[in-house]
């Protein structure tokens, strides 16, 4: 039986995509942009478009279905991830795998838009699989600009460290989950294998480029005011700045060895991701 990929065009989904695909299962992907999928994925997989902003167009892609990869970004995560969950109910899906946060644990910022959105499902009582993930590694491409233009990445987490992750880390364990049909009800918070300061993150991307990246401390005014000057929503601007804040404070460091418990091996580590995007730093 089929297994529904949303978010399937972005960076996550994709990958989780061709890691099924590896294995030998076809999925289906839910895709707002069927061309963008089709030019992704070829003959690959089957489309079906639609918009999780009106979860009734979900309700094609579910029908026959065995399991649902739930992603969705920003405020509006908890009713719509209420709402594609309803869907998926009557469809009778047998296991959700919500793409969540590890901020949940603190009930933090971007993660509490998602522990609402856990709520929903767990209340629902269709088995579920939350992955948390850490800070994105391919978060630190925000700085490629100021990286660029003066070797210096500005931010407000100070000294406080996180333990980003690869998203093929990430879609590595989303696919083992979707394809074995385990880890049902638990939570899986994933990181990757050192928890680092901006300023060690900095370096790290200095060594891979060839030339010094230096990290300076700015207070949470000012990060707000030049992550508002990128066109996030209010909303978000007040989300990430609590969520460096949070970092900034030491309750967003922590380790975990997940991904070696569900992979067999360990997760990448920031040199190797700084190598493999040197690029967009130079
Ligand atoms: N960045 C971090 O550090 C971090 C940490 C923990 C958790 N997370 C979570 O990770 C998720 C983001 O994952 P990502 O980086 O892989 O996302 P991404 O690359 O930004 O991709 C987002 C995907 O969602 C699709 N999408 C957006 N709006 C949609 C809609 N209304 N209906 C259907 N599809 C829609 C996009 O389709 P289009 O191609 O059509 O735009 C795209 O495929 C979020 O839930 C975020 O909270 C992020």
């Amino acid at each position: 039986m089929s297994i529904v990929i949303t978010g399937a065009t972005g960076d996550v989904g994709s990958k989780v995509v061709e890691h099924l695909l590896l294995q030998g299962i076809r999925p289906r992907v839910f895709v707002r942009n069927a061309a963008k999928a089709r030019s992704l994925f070829g003959e690959r997989v089957d489309i079906f478009a639609g918009d999780l902003t009106d979860a009734s167009s979900l309700r094609p892609a579910l029908e026959g279905a065995r399991a649902l990869f739930l992603l969705y970004s920003g405020p509006r995560i908890p009713v719509l991830d209420a709402a594609a969950t309803e869907v998926a109910g009557a469809a009778g899906i047998r296991h959700i795998v919500k793409l969540s946060s590890i901020d949940v644990e603190q009930n933090l910022a971007i993660g509490a838009w998602h522990e609402k959105g856990e709520a929903a499902i767990r209340t629902s009582g269709i088995p579920f699989t939350f992955v948390r993930p850490t800070g994105f590694m391919s978060n630190l491409l925000a700085w490629a600009p100021s990286i660029r233009r003066e070797g210096m990445i500005r931010s407000s987490a100070g000294d406080g460290r996180r333990a980003f992750i690869h998203s093929a880390d990430i879609a590595a364990v989303v696919a083992r989950v979707l394809a074995t049909s385990g880890y049902l009800g638990e939570s899986l918070s994933i990181t990757g294998p050192e928890a680092l300061t901006f300023a060690e993150a900095a370096t790290k991307i200095g060594e891979a480029i060839g030339r010094p990246v230096k990290f300076q401390t700015i207070g949470d005014e000012e990060a707000g005011e030049r992550f508002a000057a990128t066109g996030a929503p209010i909303e978000e601007v007040a989300a990430h700045v609590a969520l460096w804040r949070g970092i900034r404070e030491g309750r967003l460091g922590m380790v975990t060895d997940t991904v070696e418990r569900v992979l067999g091996r360990k997760p990448v580590r920031l040199d190797q991701w700084a190598q493999e995007n040197a690029a967009a730093f130079c």
